[in-house]
């Protein structure tokens, strides 16, 4: 049988997750699981390139493992890590920063982003994360990313390099593909905004079925529907987005039909999706518990996820070694 293709994602060790993650990354890595060898990394050197704090570094990392490991990442079929464990990671975006020109960097739309956003705070690294990631990918000799619209641009990068790569020291690397989801972007609960922590607008996939009732009932569907007896459009609505990844196809129809028919209201499509929620969150959440209470089980899939990861990069560093013509000093 021929080898799994494998995948290769990157998990920001950034807080909470909200249902934005959950819909537009998770859901759709999960799947892969199936018919792909899946290597998921927590992106910790990448974190360190907004402002963060070491003090809570840690605990940023351990929750990000249960919640993905909560959401249905099996640690027995895929590999899940901590990137900075594996020294690799940065050995290769070295060698890989010495064939990056600078002027496909500076055209990366989130560093320019970023460097608006914050003036005072633009660093190499923040430069240089486009690198960083596509080593993390062909460490690995990642085949297929699945990731959001956000980070296509660099997907695009990584295929440039490696091509370079390829084309300067001769084949080494695939040329990875992006995978997006099947949910398209999900905004927040104003309805205007992409759904994001910074922003205030999220429903948490830890919150409680009350929580969750307090921010849906109030979050914004389609503008244009002023009255019950209004018929609405889904396809402008953010619930009914929501819909799209929580609920089954009869009541997503549903939903749709009588919408547009005016025959339910924005409280009775949102109690359908609350419940909806719930199914999915309900599990998820119960296994987040489990989890946090035997922190030596998380350790131990990490440290499991670590000494599989090395094996593959350090297989893969040697090959890079003979290709740069530096293997014979690598081989004690
Ligand atoms: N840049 C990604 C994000 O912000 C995280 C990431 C780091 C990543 N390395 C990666 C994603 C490699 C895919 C592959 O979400």
């Amino acid at each position: 049988m021929a080898e799994k293709k494998r995948v290769f994602s990157g998990i920001q060790p950034s807080g909470r997750l909200h249902i934005g993650n959950y819909l537009g990354a998770i859901c759709n890595w999960l799947p892969m699981q199936d018919d792909h060898f899946c290597i998921y990394g927590i992106v910790d050197y990448h974190a360190m390139t907004v402002h963060f704090n070491p003090e809570e570094m840690e605990q940023c990392i351990f929750n990000a493992a249960i919640d993905y490991l909560a959401a249905g990442i099996d640690p027995e079929r895929s590999i899940l890590m901590v990137q900075s464990t594996v020294s690799e990671h940065t050995e290769l975006a070295w060698v890989l920063n010495t064939i990056t020109p600078i002027g496909w960097l500076s055209r990366v739309p989130t560093f320019k982003e970023k460097r608006q956003a914050n003036p005072d705070y633009v660093h190499m690294g923040l430069f240089d994360y486009p690198v960083l990631m596509a080593a993390d990918i062909v460490l690995y000799k990642a085949e297929v990313v699945p990731v959001g619209d956000d980070q296509v641009p660099h997907l695009e990068l990584t295929r440039e390099i490696v091509r370079k790569f390829n084309s300067m020291f001769g084949p080494t690397f695939p040329e990875p593909k992006a995978k997006l989801g099947d949910v398209p972007r999900v905004l927040g609960l104003d309805g205007v905004n992409k759904m994001s922590k910074s922003l205030d607008n999220c429903l948490y996939l830890d919150e409680t079925r009350e929580e969750l009732w307090k921010k849906l009932s109030t979050a914004v569907t389609d503008t244009k529907r002023k009255r019950r007896t209004d018929p609405g459009d889904p396809l402008v609505c953010n619930i009914y987005t929501m819909h799209k990844g929580f609920s089954p196809d009869k009541d997503v129809e549903y939903c749709a039909r009588e919408c547009r028919a005016a025959g339910i209201g924005c409280i009775d499509c949102k109690k359908i999706l609350l419940e909806n929620m719930i199914q999915a969150l309900g599990p998820l959440q119960e296994r987040q518990k489990d989890l946090r209470s035997k922190p030596a089980v998380v350790y131990d899939i990490l440290k499991n996820g670590h000494d599989r990861a090395k094996k593959i990069a350090i297989e893969t560093m040697r090959e890079v070694y003979e290709r740069i013509g530096i293997s014979k000093y690598h081989k004690h």
